[in-house]
């Protein structure tokens, strides 16, 4: 048995079914990463990892107790990191941490010493005495994190808990992530950031309307797709929705997209000529600067099992 077992987990809202016959395994000491864009139901199904949602249909497990039966005893051994900052706005830094450590049962010596690692932890000890409200969004969030992680739980579940951050911040909060891990805590966490996900996970459910699309480490996910190449084309000029469409509908070109004067085209691998790609953007007056072959990344792996683009960073 593994350490997570959710079974065909169901999750409506009235008539909606937000989280659509979901099955996944985590293994104890892994990080689990959780993919997919806004409204795929991920912060529904943690939500229910958690203890903070009921469900309708299927069997969730962790760590041997089954929910909602055993909900104490999971409530016991979880660190939530929601995606919502939850905070006291008018208490400090340290008043807070010591609030969730101490709901936690944390007392006396043992919870000032958590309290203080945990500060620490995300880069916060000099910033104890302020007050939530006094600090700056990616403070926020660390503070969250610190919250959530305090009383030292064996699983760990963070739900976009670097997004809105500057580069330091994530940094801050990818390495805290890793160390927590290599402590042996189990993480189960979800990001919109790709690189993020692939750099940290061991192994990634990608998800979709509430639906699994995939689960595997990131080869096993970039296995699914062996039919397709991304070409990257740097163009000068400007090019639009339009220019979208004409690309998207030439033989051989499965998706077209662009970003900061850069072109992305996946192509079957089997394309004999790039000429009319290349033809359509001269014939639109945009100068083609640069161009370059990318093997399927987990981006083109998303797209390809689901149709949909996931949410770039900033989106
Ligand atoms: N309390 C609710 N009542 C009704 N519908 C809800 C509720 N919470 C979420 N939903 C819907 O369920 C779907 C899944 O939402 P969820 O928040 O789980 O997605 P998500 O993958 O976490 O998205 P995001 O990336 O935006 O955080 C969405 O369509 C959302 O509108
Ligand atoms: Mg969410």
């Amino acid at each position: 048995m593994d350490y997570v077992n959710v079974n065909r987990l169901t999750k409506k809202y009235g008539d909606f079914t937000a989280v659509d016959n979901l099955s996944f395994t985590v293994k104890k000491g892994e990080i689990f990463g959780f993919l997919g864009p806004n409204g795929a139901g991920k912060t529904t199904t943690l939500n229910v990892l958690s203890t903070l949602s009921d469900f309708d249909r299927g069997e969730v497990e962790i760590a041997g107790f089954s929910l909602p039966k055993q909900e104490f005893s999971v409530k016991r051994i979880l660190g939530l990191v929601p995606q919502e900052i939850a905070l006291y706005t008018d208490l400090t830094a340290r008043e807070n941490v010591t609030l969730f450590a101490s709901l936690y049962g944390l007392s006396g010596a043992a919870l000032k010493s958590a309290v203080d690692e945990a500060l620490a932890f995300v880069g916060l000890a000099d910033e104890a005495k302020k007050r939530a409200k006094k600090m700056s969004g990616g403070q926020q969030r660390r503070l969250n994190i610190a919250c959530g992680i305090a009383h030292g739980p064996e699983l760990i579940i963070m739900d976009e808990p670097t997004v809105g951050v500057d580069a330091r911040s994530r940094d801050l909060i990818m390495g805290s992530i890793r160390t927590l891990n290599e402590r042996g805590a189990t993480i189960i966490y979800t990001s919109h950031y790709m690189p993020e996900v692939q750099e940290l996970a061991d192994r990634i459910a990608i998800i979709d309307h509430g639906r699994l699309a995939a689960i595997g480490t990131e080869e096993e996910l970039l296995s699914h797709v062996t039919d397709r190449k991304t070409l990257r084309v740097g163009v000068d000029g400007k090019g639009d929705a339009a220019l979208i469409e004409t690309l998207s509908r030439l033989p051989g070109v499965k998706h077209a997209s662009l970003a900061d004067a850069e072109l992305r085209v996946d192509v079957d691998l089997t394309l004999p000529s790039i000429s009319p790609i290349i033809g359509t953007l001269m014939e639109r007056g945009l100068a083609v600067k640069s161009l370059a072959e990318e093997a399927p990344t987990l981006e083109t792996t998303f797209l390809a099992l689901t149709g949909n683009e996931l949410t770039k960073e900033g989106a």
